[in-house]
């Protein structure tokens, strides 16, 4: 805020509580741009009715609270925050897979509630990480940090994305492409990085939690929709895996019951890019795009940069 405030004029209410939709449309009348968040719902329905509106500097990098189509047929730029999250997602997305492979969670309330009375050689007994199989769905960005953190943990790592990486990179990340169904079958621990859109939606659901190892572990730190969360509470409870680590869910902050009951299952709220660095990053990024924007200069992180040359409030001589 003090980034912005320094630079520009900015409306700003310091609360947790997201506006609802007729709030939002109130409140962005006469201004340029507005920065949102994941938790900021901006369908065509909305975004028709903001009139006026430059831009949309988006704080994040998955953007699927915004019709981007919707956006650029009304001529309004929308900018995220790509890149620099990749490496703090992908550490959180090994770390609830080691906390869910090594019972870390578990064990800590073990300790905190008395239960350890004596050591015993089987106490808490969890699944190796090193030299077993990551696989990877949706080999982006962050995805592919995830490959590097399983290549230093001498995974086999297996991936499955729309395209195919080229044979370099595939050498760099010692990764190899194979069918979404082989991924499931093989995988020790399948790990989610795809964005969420109309073809990735329910992408994971129960014909495929039943290729699943019974062994394996389940993570998600992409986004809750691509998968059929009904499903996976069945998968978990019915022993067809071993175990989930999940950072978002299909109805935030609402997590199903069947989750919040099973211990095999580590959970957080949707915090996979929140360190303060990586936060601080982002912020400031969504800051800069807008404040770009707003001195009539291309902002750098533009998704829809058709819509730059025929921006409305662009000055005539702008590059
Ligand atoms: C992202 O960047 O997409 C994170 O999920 C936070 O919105």
């Amino acid at each position: 805020m003090e980034f912005l405030q320094q630079r520009t004029e900015i409306d700003y209410e310091s609360t947790a509580d997201g506006l609802t939709s007729p709030q939002l449309i109130e409140r962005a009348r006469g201004k340029r741009v507005i920065i949102s968040q994941f938790t900021d719902p901006l369908p065509r329905e909305v975004i028709t009715q903001l009139k006026g509106l430059g831009m949309i500097a988006h704080v994040g990098v998955g953007f699927d609270n915004i019709d981007l189509q919707a956006a650029t047929e009304h001529g309004i730029l929308v900018s995220n925050t790509p890149g620099i999250l990749n490496d703090t997602t992908a550490d959180f997305a090994f770390a609830l897979l080691m906390a869910a492979a090594r019972r870390v969670v578990e064990a800590d309330a073990f300790v905190r509630s008395g239960q350890w009375k004596k050591w015993s050689l089987d106490m808490l007994a969890g699944m190796d990480i090193h030299h077993r199989t990551l696989g990877i769905i949706g080999m982006g960005r962050i995805g592919q940090e995830m490959a590097r953190r399983g290549r230093g943990f001498s995974m086999r790592v297996l991936y499955n994305n729309r395209t195919r990486l080229s044979a370099e990179k595939e050498q760099e990340l010692n990764a190899a492409w194979v069918s979404k169904e082989q991924l499931l079958r093989e995988a020790d621990y399948v790990s989610l990085h795809c964005p969420l859109n109309d073809a990735t939606r329910h992408l994971i659901k129960e014909e495929d939690f039943r290729l699943m190892k019974p062994t394996a572990i389940f993570v998600n730190t992409a986004r809750g929709p691509v998968v059929d969360e009904a499903a996976l509470v069945k998968a978990l409870e019915e022993r067809w895996i071993a175990g989930a680590g999940l950072d978002v869910f299909e109805r935030e902050p609402t997590v199903h019951e069947g989750l919040l009951k099973c211990e095999r299952a580590v959970l957080a709220p949707h915090i996979s890019s929140s360190s303060v660095e990586t936060r601080t990053k982002m912020t400031v990024m969504a800051a800069e795009n807008a404040l770009a924007a707003v001195a009539g200069t291309c902002p750098p992180n533009l998704l829809n940069p058709a819509v730059w040359d025929s921006w409305a409030f662009r000055p005539a001589a702008a590059g």
